[in-house]
């Protein structure tokens, strides 16, 4: 039975008349909080309340996966029902009279559909269009090609919607122009079909291929991807770029891979569209892939929204194009990568194999052991630059050296640096602790070199970003060295829900607290050396640690006005998230279509405007904060006269 077309009155009036609050208490235990009401987010495992409900602008939203729309949008969501099923059921609920369309009244408000809602509308169709040609005689191929050689079940043909463009040059022309009517230039728009030189009709763009759908994150097709079943090149044809569709912007399977990536709070990146497929199906949710594309900064920062610790694996294959592929990824991200807004590891497969091969022979297990040992990007790096290396030959030897420091002396954090400067001397002395030693300040000299040379170049760090990295070490070094101010501290980044923004500074934050409640003396003077201790134990990964254990001349230096330090550093630490917030919901606003969710946008608009509100204040205090501080020191009211300025 067709599902009856709704009338916009109804739809409209059962928008006016339903309530968010009230329809998101029956999923979720909420509580207000000023003028909204917050709970735990029903779309992710969540474990502090990141999702809240504005009843003022009828939205919700999830700070932590991005979850957001209004009561219609969520129940759709949560019981993965359809707009028209959920406003049905609206309509019972707030007693709004059920109008649905004539016949007539459809063609006319289709004409007034914008080219946007005709464009999904169009591809919607032809998605079906694939899938039925595929349970046709003509599909047997392409079809017994999914069960066998593939090894896919129904289910995941089902779930990918996996289809077949028939052979014949105008077939879908035929059904989507001549027979459903569509305007030829709409479906050209669509990237279905390409025009003939010299107004000579039409054919269609695909022929004869294994079809999969590209959906948007609200699950809408937006273009194809379509295999050849033989020897025809290109392999992969895919839709040209429309009004819908960007590669760049665009993650394959992302749609279906959201939850699971914030679930697990990890994301892979691989690079084919069948090692997708083959990943969900045997489990392995978190799967996405770019579309025959470099993975670009926009994917990866699309990627990042619903990875709250930033965790990215890339699983590219292991072969010349492959390890190019994630270097080039690398480069692309090398500046998220280096100030740790991105924890990007590397996965090369054994043996060459891509991850569809691999699970072929293996379980989802085996690939789980393979993610979780994935090594992080420096280190993957600095195992490619050996691959294939002989140490003995002092060319060759020499050789590693170079590529090394050049590596290295990109690092702007400079913790990092010394524990990959140490790594770095213990791969190449193969073992010899005397080589080891003196390598180590070998090389560190000569990373200093390419630094000074290097400056100002592309690797130099804006300097916000040092002042950031700097402010958020000297706040860990004062919690460590003074315990006085451990209370402040503590209270003043819970106060303002403030995280450090650089992982390893956040690795670190959390061991803290994590030796703490198992010990929690607030004035625990032993607590360095239980930090020590449990560092220790994993020297790889807490090598950079050790630097913020020592007192060195600027702290001692910053203890005499460690209260200063602290609010200073705190307000760039808020900053930045502000900024971090501003940015999100920026994205978020350019994506938005203004004229189909206007509500949306507008609310969007409101948190960026907040969040620059915000960034003014913290200026503002900030620039007080200093000038009153300053003036406490002895000299500053000399130098004040001398130069004659007043006390604000
Ligand atoms: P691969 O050539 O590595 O293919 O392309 P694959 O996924 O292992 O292919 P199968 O297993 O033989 O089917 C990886 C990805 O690069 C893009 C596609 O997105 C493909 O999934 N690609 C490749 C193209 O867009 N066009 C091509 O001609 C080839
Ligand atoms: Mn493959």
């Amino acid at each position: 039975m067709e599902v009856p077309r709704l009338h916009p009155d109804t739809i409209e009036e059962v928008k006016q008349r339903v309530d968010i609050v009230d329809v998101v208490s029956d999923h979720v235990v909420l509580r207000k909080r000023g003028k909204d009401f917050t709970g735990l987010c029903p779309f992710h495992d969540d474990k502090s309340p990141s999702f809240s409900v504005s009843p003022g602008k009828q939205f919700y939203y999830c700070f932590s996966c991005g979850a957001g729309g209004n009561a219609i949008k969520f129940l759709m969501e949560i019981g993965k029902r359809s707009f028209a099923d959920v406003v049905l059921d609206l309509a019972k609920r707030y007693q709004v009279p059920v109008k649905t369309l004539e016949p007539a009244q459809r063609q006319e408000l289709q004409r007034q559909l914008s080219l946007r809602e005709q464009l999904y509308e169009v591809l919607a169709l032809t998605a079906k269009f694939y899938e039925h040609a595929l349970r046709q005689n003509d599909g047997k191929v392409a079809l017994t090609y999914l069960t066998e050689q593939r090894q896919l079940t129904e289910a995941t043909i089902q779930q990918f919607q996996l289809g077949y463009a028939p052979a014949g040059w105008q077939t879908l022309y035929g059904y989507l122009v001549e027979q459903k009517q569509f305007p030829v230039e709409l479906v050209e728009k669509a990237g279905l079909i390409v025009p003939r030189p010299e107004g000579r009709g039409y054919y269609d763009r695909f022929r004869d291929r294994l079809m999969i759908p590209i959906h948007d994150l609200q699950g809408r097709v937006i273009g194809f991807g379509g295999r050849t079943l033989g020897d025809e090149q290109p392999k992969y044809l895919n839709s040209p770029e429309t009004e819908l569709f960007d590669k760049g912007k665009t993650l394959f399977a992302l749609d279906k891979a959201r939850s699971t990536i914030a679930k697990q709070d990890r994301a892979v990146v691989v690079e084919g569209y069948f090692d997708v497929i083959a990943l969900h199906a045997a489990g392995i949710t978190n799967a996405v892939a770019s579309l025959g594309t470099a993975l670009s900064v926009a994917q990866v920062r699309l990627l990042l929204r619903y990875s709250e610790s930033k965790q990215i694996v890339l699983n590219f294959d292991a072969d010349a194009a492959g390890t190019k592929a994630a270097e080039r990824a690398i480069g692309e991200v090398a500046d998220l990568a280096y100030q740790g807004e991105v924890q990007l590891r590397v996965l090369n497969i054994p043996q060459g194999k891509d991850p569809d091969e691999f699970l072929k022979t293996h379980t989802a297990v085996n690939y789980q052991d393979l993610l979780d040992q994935a090594p992080l990007w420096l280190d993957w790096q600095m195992q490619q630059i050996l691959v294939g290396a002989d140490l003995n030959q002092a060319d060759q030897f020499q050789h590693c050296i170079q590529e090394m420091v050049k590596l290295l002396g990109n690092l702007p954090n400079a913790t990092l640096r010394t524990h990959y400067i140490h790594r770095c001397a213990e791969l190449l002395s193969q073992g010899n602790a005397r080589l080891t030693v003196q390598l180590e300040s070998d090389l560190r000299t000569q990373v200093r070199g390419q630094r000074w040379h290097g400056r100002s170049q592309k690797w130099q760090r804006p300097a916000d970003r040092s002042l950031l990295e700097e402010s958020e070490a000297q706040l860990l070094r004062l919690y460590l060295h003074v315990p006085e101010y451990r209370s402040l501290i503590r209270d003043s980044l819970e106060e303002r829900d403030l995280d450090f923004s650089l992982s390893h500074h956040r690795l670190l934050w959390q061991l803290i607290l994590e030796v703490q409640t198992t010990d929690p003396v607030e004035a625990n003077a032993d607590l360095i050396s239980l930090l020590q201790d449990r560092c220790l134990e994993q020297p790889d990964r807490w090598g950079w640690v050790q630097p913020l254990f020592q007192l060195d001349e600027k702290t001692q230096r910053d203890l005499l006005r460690a209260p200063l330090v602290v609010r200073t550093a705190i307000a760039s630490l808020e900053r930045v998230m502000c900024e971090k917030r501003r940015r999100h919901f920026l994205d978020l606003w350019k994506q938005t279509d203004y004229a189909a969710t206007p509500d949306l946008a507008q609310y969007y608009q409101q948190q960026i405007y907040a969040e620059n509100q915000r960034i003014e204040e913290i200026d503002r205090e900030q620039r007080q904060v200093t000038f009153n501080d300053l003036a406490q020191l002895p000299w500053v009211g000399e130098f004040q006269d001398a130069i004659g300025i007043a006390q604000p």
